[in-house]
């Protein structure tokens, strides 16, 4: 989605502006700009693609100041092209304005605007905004930009320089996030706190209807209907080094890599070992209502939904609560049966997913107790729930979600044990569950060891056009997740199934050109799974195994084996997802596709 960095203060601004936005490529863009005021003028420069060729342009004009704004576009309203790109302004160019959302009613207001005699050049919902303060204009700025915003709806993140104010930045919000960041005689506001962390670790976040006023003598906040805002500076406690790369090639192999220490984050200080149960600080006050809900509804987005998908399992088996797994976009607009003793669990590594948060709201509007499972703190999600658990994954920048989908897993696990623990599950299951994820880090590393025997299976398969992942159980989310990530990043079409409904149709694809995934490790139901892999092969399928080690039946049916250790069925997935991000990950590599940002994706939808 759209990024967005500013700083005021008495340094260089372009330097700040372009690490800043660098530090938001990952959010997925395909267009850059920045504004500046330097002796009361505005000065503007974009262009379409990477940031590189924006500070290429930069570099060739004589841009300088202490104040500026820059933006990274995703393209919602209007073609990815240089005039689309942010900031946007007004018919004389005294102010600049960049934006993170959409205007909804921006149609409507454009019109009144041409009536008015508002030029316009561009096809974005984004340009009636700086039209509009334009339009209300009469000497006092803040009291424009604040009558401005009061005629919008939908989603906003904006951040405003203007020549009519030189030395103010003024930002707002309604469903985009903005977070302001605090230094010696010098400020920051960015739409992701990786942005300015290298300058302040003292932030504070914008709340929804909320702006600020930054200037070099300090902040002011207020509703944007003019109330004053008092607001709590947090501290940013991960370090620059767990964004940048640390040595390996692409974000999402590092991120894979760091599975064993970020499986350890999400329990660590949360089990009571000797207790046979778990403490998550966040549900403290809900943990009775939790308890004692008469449903849940697990409601999430792709890989997200898919950690949903598996704590359906778990949840039953252990809690006997019935579930729903929900689509959020499906769940915002179909009118579900919410009662006031059911309880909702959003599930999401970027808190800000439009879709989920829009369900997350429909949930609290019909009275649910709604907690929420969320991987970016401060998030608007975060803040919006009613209570929840940080999964503690740390900065997720690759697209494809990989440890944060493993860290979802593990604080399901942990949120089924409270309940359990608390209904019929005993002390001694439970003890052997938390000592059973206490050694998944580490049954992790030895998963992580055997890359390269993965990647010479990749090797093999990586100029195939079509994938079935199959899987049973909980092993079946899995499947889905295992299809997921290969399509996402190597853009091979891929399909995940229970494997039992391989006879009901997809069997009909399998062909010596068909690649099949099977997650067949040792539970219940093992053996189905391999009387569904030796349909697969008596069709000449090519079988590609995840199994548990000492499996030797296996390795007689399929022509690839990945073997992982054994544990408990509920931790089984985090487990036997790892090959499959290793196995997508390589494959996309050795197809030469861009693996952080895929064609296409982001990695925050923040639009519908
Ligand atoms: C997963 O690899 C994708 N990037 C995507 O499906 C993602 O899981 C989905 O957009 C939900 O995002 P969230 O967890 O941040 O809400």
């Amino acid at each position: 989605m759209c990024g967005i960095v500013g700083y005021i203060g008495h340094k260089n601004v372009l330097p700040i502006l372009l690490t800043g936005l660098k530090r938001l490529e990952y959010r997925g863009y395909d267009s850059a700009g920045i504004a500046t005021i330097t002796e009361n003028q505005l000065a503007i420069e974009k262009q379409s693609g990477k940031l590189s060729i924006l500070e290429n342009s930069i570099n060739s004009t004589n841009m300088n100041g202490s104040i500026g704004i820059g933006h990274t576009r995703w393209a919602t309203h209007g073609a990815p092209t240089k005039s689309n790109a942010h900031p946007h302004t007004d018919c004389k160019s005294n102010i600049a304005l960049i934006h993170n959302g959409i205007i909804e009613n921006y149609a409507t207001l454009r019109k009144a605007l041409i009536e008015k005699g508002h030029k316009f050049v561009t096809e974005t919902d984004t340009e009636v905004v700086p039209h509009l303060i334009e339009e209300f204009y009469d000497g006092d700025f803040e009291l424009a930009f604040r009558q401005a915003l009061s005629e919008l709806s939908g989603a906003y993140g904006f951040a405003v320089l203007s020549s009519h104010d030189p030395d103010k930045i003024y930002v707002a919000r309604q469903g985009s996030p903005l977070v302001i960041g605090l230094g010696e005689g010098e400020f920051f506001v960015a739409s992701d706190v990786s942005a300015i962390v290298s300058h302040t670790r003292s932030v504070f976040y914008l709340n929804d209807g909320e702006m600020a006023i930054l200037s070099r003598g300090g902040i002011k906040t207020k509703t944007i209907t003019n109330e004053p805002t008092k607001k709590k500076i947090e501290k940013i406690t991960f370090d620059l080094g767990r964004i940048e790369k640390s040595g390996y090639p692409h974000y999402m192999l590092k991120e894979i890599f760091e599975q064993p220490k970020t499986i350890t984050d999400s329990f660590r200080g949360r089990l009571l070992q000797s207790e046979g149960r778990v403490r998550l600080g966040g549900l403290s006050e809900v943990e009775e209502r939790l308890a004692d809900a008469a449903k849940i509804y697990l409601i999430a987005c792709g890989t997200s939904w898919h950690a949903a998908l598996i704590a359906e399992y778990i949840i039953e088996e252990y809690c006997r609560i019935p579930v729903e797994v929900e689509y959020a976009s499906e769940f915002r607009y179909r009118n579900p049966v919410v009662n006031k003793n059911d309880v909702i669990i959003v599930i999401s590594q970027s808190g800000e997913t439009a879709d989920t948060l829009a369900a997350l709201k429909e949930g609290k509007h019909k009275g649910a107790l709604c907690l929420g499972i969320v991987n970016s703190v401060g998030s608007t999600i975060a803040r919006e729930t009613d209570a929840g658990v940080y999964i503690h994954a740390g900065p997720e920048i690759g697209v494809a979600s990989t440890k944060a989908f493993t860290s979802q897993v593990t604080v399901l696990v942990q949120i089924m044990l409270l309940i359990a623990r608390k209904k019929s599950m005993s002390v001694v299951m439970g003890q052997s569950i938390i000592e059973e994820l206490i050694h998944v880090p580490d049954k992790i590393k030895t998963i992580l060891a055997q890359s390269q025997i993965i990647e010479d299976i990749a090797d093999k398969f990586k100029d195939k056009s079509n994938f079935l992942y199959l899987g049973r159980g909980v092993n079946f989310p899995v499947a889905l997740e295992g299809a997921l990530k290969l399509k996402e990043i190597s853009y091979i079409h891929a399909e995940g199934y229970p494997a039992a409904e391989m006879k009901h149709g997809p069997i009909a694809l399998i062909d010596e050109d068909m690649p099949v995934v099977f997650i067949a490790t040792k539970d219940l139901i093992y053996d189905k799974v391999i009387s569904n892999i030796e349909e697969v092969r008596a069709r000449k399928g090519k079988v590609i195994a995840i199994a548990c080690q000492g499996d030797e039946k296996i390795s007689k049916l399929a022509d690839h084996v990945i073997y992982i250790p054994e544990t408990s069925q509920v931790l089984m997935p985090i487990l036997s997802v790892i090959p499959l991000q290793l196995l997508a990950y390589y494959i996309a590599v050795k197809r030469g596709c861009d693996v952080d940002q895929p064609r296409n994706l982001a990695k925050s939808v923040t639009v519908e």
